[in-house]
């Protein structure tokens, strides 16, 4: 299609994180195809997506048995209610189950937030009925700049505050904690120190509440969407024995960084951390399929057990949850990221991404910070290195615009905290290869120059 014709094309798409006034009068960027980390548009442009669709497409594009399984499975059965069951939803359960090493059940919905709602109405009927005297457990403990989703559960979890503006109020009973944040800790602090400080804040913040109050903890191992925030080593266990000492349940939010994405199968297991309840969503089908599941430990599932006509079930049903093409593509994708071991690829192409782009550009006046783990990496920008103020916004717009000019989509940290939206954020898909590691290098490499040569917005 040619940019007028682009132009003039009626277009009523109400798009997530946009804002449209500033699209008017602009050709609309469609993509019609993609293949292993490249899409293109409908000009024949190809772009590099560092992103991975929304950091999903863990297998990359065009996986042709991936569509197969999804033709096989809907000419057989393409729905069955969740009350019922089909082979293949059955078979992932069980999958997730033996990946896991832990013992449990697995509940599927469609998306991250759905997958978070239920984990946190799971650990509120747990507490009710596991005899343990929790009837009074309702609230959930989360962190700040963590995303947890956008539903009013999810939302109110969440600890952006651009996410809420004009949402709220959420529904009660969410609290937050300031999560380990390495780069803006108190400097006198040791990384060890810093870790101790924060989840000695987070039980001061349980012991606050009333302890007798608290139904569960959630947080990312790692936050990603929010910045990109490595712990250090000694924090998920401190917050596993806090949660044990309080009777807390430990929610891990593995949507972003389960199935390979921080070079191991789970991000939990680079700290040795079992959680209670874990989620899962974007990598479980690399977005071929929306899926979703939560993962709950045997007892927590054995407290649900009762008698017929009682209320101890869970009583909450997802239309398009236990989905049997969904669990068929998300079966096969899995099969993928352990023959082709993309953890290993994550590991190995991560590591060698972030010691390039430090090689590059770590030196640089408006490089903070480069850091992360796997194919999930975070460059904080700031105005300059000893301030360390953020870089305004603008710039990073500026920034991504360089980017995307010249074949390259490159993310941050959009609507996430005002002020402090200064990540520029890559996390492409398992199989990235060297070369397209070196390219994004490239472009960041060149983005910064541009804009030192424009000038960056002053403080
Ligand atoms: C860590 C995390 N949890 C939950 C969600 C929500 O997932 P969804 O957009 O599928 O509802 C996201 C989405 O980006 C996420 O990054």
């Amino acid at each position: 299609m040619s940019q007028s014709e682009s132009l003039a094309m009626p277009d009523h798409l109400w798009r997530p994180l946009t804002q449209h006034a500033l699209l008017r009068g602009k050709p609309r960027l469609c993509m019609v195809e993609a293949k292993g980390c490249y899409f293109t548009d409908e000009s024949g442009k190809t772009y590099l997506d560092t992103l991975a669709g929304l950091w999903c497409v863990n297998v990359g594009y065009g996986r042709q048995e991936l569509a197969d399984a999804a033709h096989e499975q809907m000419s057989k059965l393409p729905y069955i209610s969740p009350v019922m069951t089909a082979e293949p939803v059955s078979d992932f359960a069980n999958k997730l189950k033996a990946m896991l090493g832990m013992d449990g059940h697995v509940y599927f919905s469609s998306s991250g937030s759905e997958a978070n709602e239920t984990a946190f109405k799971i650990a509120r009927q747990h507490h009710l009925q596991s005899g343990q005297g929790g009837e009074r457990r309702f609230k959930i403990i989360s962190r700040y700049r963590a995303y947890h989703g956008n539903t009013m559960g999810a939302m109110a979890a969440t600890g952006q505050a651009e996410r809420k503006i004009g949402y709220e109020p959420g529904p009660p009973g969410f609290v937050h904690v300031m999560p380990p944040y390495p780069y803006r800790a108190h400097p006198k602090l040791s990384l060890e120190d810093h870790g101790e400080e924060c989840a000695r804040l987070l039980e001061e913040t349980i012991i606050y509440e009333g302890a007798e109050t608290v139904a569960a903890v959630i947080m990312e191992p790692l936050i990603s969407g929010g910045g990109v925030l490595v712990p250090p080593d000694n924090y998920l266990p401190l917050v596993r024995e806090i949660c044990d000492r309080y009777g807390v349940l430990l929610i891990f939010d593995e949507v972003v960084s389960g199935f390979g994405r921080t070079g191991a199968m789970f991000a939990h297991l680079h700290w040795k951390t079992q959680p209670d309840i874990i989620t899962f969503a974007k990598g479980l089908a690399s977005g071929y399929m929306p899926v979703a599941a939560t993962f709950a430990r045997k007892d927590i599932f054995e407290s649900f057990l009762g008698e017929a006509g009682d209320t101890s079930h869970f009583r909450q049903i997802n239309t398009f949850g236990g989905h049997p093409v969904a669990a068929a593509v998300a079966m096969r994708n899995i099969q993928i990221v352990e023959e082709e071991d993309l953890p290993t690829n994550a590991l190995k192409v991560g590591e060698y991404l972030r010691a390039e782009l430090e090689s590059a550009v770590g030196a640089h006046p408006h490089v903070g910070e480069i850091r992360g783990m796997g194919l999930l990496t975070g460059v904080e920008l700031v105005v300059d290195r000893d301030s360390k103020v953020p870089l305004a916004e603008s710039d990073m717009t500026k920034i991504l615009a360089h980017a995307l000019d010249r074949g390259v989509l490159l993310g941050r940290n959009t609507n996430t905290i005002p002020g402090r939206c200064n990540v520029l954020l890559i996390s492409p898909p398992l199989i990235l290869a060297r070369e397209d590691a070196d390219r994004i290098v490239e472009s960041v490499h060149g983005a910064l120059a541009d804009l030192v040569e424009r000038g960056a917005t002053p403080v």
